[in-house]
């Protein structure tokens, strides 16, 4: 690792021109004061002061081949200087082969991939080919979810973040499986999953049928929580789907290319989708990008009839390189299998070792670098440590328990998540768990226990 020389004095420039000018997401613009980020290197980036935090977020968890992977930078620069903008109507060779290696992920029937610039357009455009596709209109989607910030992706989101956003029509939410916080009274992961499916098919019943183009569902339910769908769970609502001649959606945003330890989450689970919506860890962000992948039915409607749908960066060059060098180092460098054993060695047994001693900790849940807790303000009755929905000080105080001792947490609500990029090393992992150990302890103070 390199060595990082602190510029305390541009730091304070850098934060001024920010505040002066930037306007930030998700944000009461006076109430923030953002982390000034000078550099970045694997599983690390430094502030101005030279301070260097172990990034247990991976930024907005999508860094999941580390920080600037050379690789994947100089795949950037090289396709900076041979061609580095074309309109989406040519052909050229980049966004091919990044189609090529992402079709080559998917599941058989998935030859095509049509690619936009985040999370939010490809679930926007993915729930579009459904409504054609089918003719319906009605999208179904978790109250536990997050699906993105454009019209129909806010409008299909379940979480908080969809209540100031509701302007598109259509969208219905249900309860998936949470046994943590059952909706269905279950006490077994069998029981969550067949009442769960149950209530989907009311739902769907209730709904009218033939009046349903699309289930929207992310894999494992990321900023909600991680919520791992217990075992038959996906392949239940896949034949929901068949039964009722609705598409499957699966959101692979954030729980795709290696955050749940393989390249798509579903394919543990042993289900096909019709549609695959990717980002983040695609390419790790370095470009922005985004994508749907296809089956080949849903291909097939538009053989002949006009997709009504575009953006003058589609499939971007940049992009599309850092999506070819992303794929083939994850590939080389066995990246996917390290955050398979990192997540077994590490942080599984790591995380239930905190959950043991802090009673601030509800329940762990998670696999690989994709792991969350619920936090509690009472062991017994399992309130959440703070209200839904709402900006709070023990959160806050996590956030900067954290960041004094040099993690860069993630969090939302009452859930921390652990998310740090795939190529994380054990060690690193470690030391990450020690600095979660001691916050915890800070922690423990807001839960009655
Ligand atoms: C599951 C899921 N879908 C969609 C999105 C939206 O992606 P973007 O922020 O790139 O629009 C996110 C973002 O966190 C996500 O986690």
């Amino acid at each position: 690792m390199t060595d990082h020389i602190a510029d305390p004095a541009r730091g304070v420039e850098v934060l001024a021109m920010d505040r002066r000018h930037v306007f930030h997401s998700w944000s009461a613009q006076k109430k923030i004061r953002p982390l000034a980020v000078a550099r970045a290197e694997g599983s690390w980036f430094w502030d101005f002061d030279g301070k260097r935090y172990l990034d247990f977020s991976s930024q907005m968890v999508n860094t999941n081949i580390g920080h600037q992977h050379p690789r994947v930078t100089a795949a950037i620069a090289e396709q900076a200087v041979k061609l580095s903008t074309v309109a989406p109507e040519h052909a050229n060779e980049v966004r091919g082969e990044a189609a090529g290696r992402i079709a080559e992920l998917a599941p058989e029937d998935m030859h095509k991939v049509f690619f936009a610039n985040s999370g939010s357009e490809a679930n926007e455009n993915a729930i579009r080919m459904a409504r054609i596709h089918t003719g319906r209109s009605k999208v179904l989607s978790f109250y536990r979810s997050f699906h993105g910030n454009t019209a129909v992706s806010a409008a299909s989101t379940g979480d908080n973040r969809r209540w100031s956003n509701e302007y598109a029509t259509g969208h219905v939410h249900f309860f998936g499986p949470y046994l943590f916080r059952s909706a269905f009274w279950a006490n077994s992961e069998g029981e969550e999953c067949a009442r769960a499916l149950h209530h989907l098919e009311q739902v769907i019943q209730m709904e009218n049928p033939s009046s349903i183009a699309a289930v929207l569902m992310e894999s494992i339910v990321g900023t909600a929580g991680v919520l791992v769908p217990p075992p038959g769970y996906l392949a239940g609502v896949r034949k929901l789907c068949d039964k009722y001649g609705i598409i499957y959606i699966a959101d692979e945003v954030m729980c795709g290319f290696g955050r749940a330890g393989s390249w798509f989450a579903f394919e543990q689970h042993g289900v096909v989708p019709d549609l695959i919506t990717f980002a983040k860890g695609a390419n790790s962000g370095y470009v922005p990008i985004s994508g749907v992948i296809i089956s080949d039915k849903i291909a097939a409607t538009f053989d002949d009839q006009v997709f009504p749908g575009g953006m003058t960066y589609s499939g971007h060059p940049l992009a599309c390189a850092s999506v070819v060098a992303t794929i083939d180092a994850m590939k080389d460098e066995r990246i996917l299998e390290n955050a398979v054993s990192v997540g077994n060695e590490v942080f599984g047994p790591g995380l239930r070792e905190l959950a043991r001693r802090h009673p601030v900790i509800g329940e762990v849940r998670g696999q690989a670098v994709f792991w969350g807790m619920d936090l509690v303000s009472n062991p017994e009755t399992r309130e959440p440590l703070v209200p839904f929905g709402a900006s709070s000080e023990p959160m806050a105080r996590y956030k900067t328990e954290c960041l004094a001792r040099g993690l860069m947490p993630s969090f939302r609500n009452s859930w921390i998540r652990v998310v740090p990029p795939c190529t994380i090393s054990e060690a690193e992992a470690k030391e990450g768990l020690e600095i979660l150990d001691d916050v915890l302890a800070v922690m423990d103070k807001y839960c009655g226990a």
